[in-house]
């Protein structure tokens, strides 16, 4: 999960990383309070999880709380690649003098951690990365021994941080790894960490992702991150079902056991849409094994819900979990969702292939359910379900 600056700056201010004070607002009068609040200069930052926000007009700087209320004002309701700014960051504005850039990483080519700092912050790293390979340190950190002084001494000596700020710099090296480390982040960067004209260091900018298959130890940290508006509401509703879904832009929707599977499910289905007015995937919906009538259900019930869809491919391989029991499934879960109101009405192509394949699609012939067809391979029922979507 990626987190907005200012929840970046929350975690950096609790392990201690100087930050300066400030505080969100969601109209430009709560940005007027804030500033008078903060009592300096301050500036006025767009919260949206992409980057490049100074170049897209979304940091402005406001001398007092009237300028500030006005300053949010523009940068409310502002598109940012996509990103609308629903909310700003109220921060102490600071001199400059240098700006430099710090960041952990999770390396995975190298099956590492990794430390990068430079002494040429604030132009986007990706470019300095590109343009001045030389000007950008890379530290591998093995994750048992960490950063302690030490380690954030060859680090900030690898970037050529000036002896004026060494000491501060290494302070804020070993506070940040504290931060990636016990927020089980894969990501913490500062960009741009500056020296003010006093020689004092702050992180004046944050990103941070945190590891989602880490958030049951931070069950309160992940709860107060969550961020519902960004979400899609489908998503939300299939998250709190506990289903691995993904929504996307096309007419199909895919039900499948496995994520290797669903994969190549939307693989074929955009493949075989091309031929039926290039109708595509609507969603990823991976049900994982034991796929129970109740998950089926939900499952349903979250693609049915899509207004794109046209029709649904449920794609199963049986393995631990037979078809059988995925035939049953298919079955109770048109009998829940016709309890629940929202019977299947669109048409429904079904493939049920490996473990008691022929037992399953036995039971559902039985069963006779409208608009359902069975076809037994995976390329076959590809191309009728495109087909079946292309029509409608
Ligand atoms: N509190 C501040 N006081 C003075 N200048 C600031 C302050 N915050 C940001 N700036 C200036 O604005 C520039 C852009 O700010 P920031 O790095 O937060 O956003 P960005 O880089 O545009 O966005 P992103 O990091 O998402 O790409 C900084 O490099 C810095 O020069
Ligand atoms: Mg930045």
């Amino acid at each position: 999960m990626d987190l907005y600056e200012y929840q970046a700056k929350e975690l950096f201010a609790a392990h201690g990383v100087p930050v300066l004070p400030g505080e969100v607002a969601d109209t430009p009068e709560e940005a007027r309070a804030a500033a008078a609040g903060i009592g300096t200069a301050v500036v006025v930052k767009a919260q949206v999880k992409t980057g490049g926000r100074g170049k897209a007009g979304g940091v402005k700087l406001a001398a007092d709380a009237d300028e500030a209320a006005e300053k949010a004002a523009a940068i409310l309701g502002l598109d940012i690649k996509g990103h609308v700014v629903k909310r700003v960051l109220v921060t102490a504005a600071s001199d400059i003098d240098t700006e430099y850039y710090v960041s952990y990483l999770l390396d995975r080519a190298n099956r590492t951690f990794l430390a990068m700092a430079s002494v040429e912050g604030g132009m986007e790293i990706e470019q300095l990365a590109v343009e001045r390979p030389e000007a950008l340190a890379r530290v591998p950190v093995d994750p048992i021994d960490g950063v302690d002084a030490a380690k954030a001494g060859e680090i900030a000596d690898a970037a050529g941080f000036p002896a004026d700020v060494r000491e501060q710099v290494v302070d804020i090296l070993v506070k940040l790894w504290e931060t990636f480390v016990s927020e089980d982040a894969t990501l913490v960067e500062v960009n741009p960490l500056v020296k003010t004209p006093e020689g004092r260091v702050v992180a004046l900018d944050g990103k941070v992702t945190l590891d989602g298959n880490a958030d049951f130890r931070h069950p309160d940290t992940a709860a107060k991150f969550e961020d519902r508006d960004a979400a899609d509401p489908l998503e939300q509703r299939a998250k709190e079902k506990d289903l691995n879904y993904v929504k996307l832009d096309g007419e199909v929707g895919i039900i499948g056991n496995g994520a290797g599977l669903v994969m190549s499910t939307l693989d074929v289905v955009e493949y075989a849409g091309r031929q039926h007015g290039g109708v595509r995937p609507a969603n990823f919906l991976d049900i994982g094994g034991g796929a129970s009538a109740e998950v089926m259900a939900n499952g349903l019930e979250i693609i049915l819900s899509d207004r794109s869809v046209r029709s649904v491919f449920v794609n199963v391989f049986g393995g631990i979990t037979a078809c059988d029991e995925v035939a049953n499934g298919i079955v109770q879960a048109f009998g829940l969702l016709e309890s629940r109101g929202e019977a299947v009405r669109l048409p429904l192509v079904v493939r049920l292939d490996g473990n008691n394949a022929e037992e399953g699609r036995r039971i559902l012939s039985e069963a006779a359910l409208p608009g359902l067809e069975q076809v037994d391979t995976m390329d076959g029922a590809a191309e009728r379900v495109a087909e079946l979507a292309g029509a409608r």
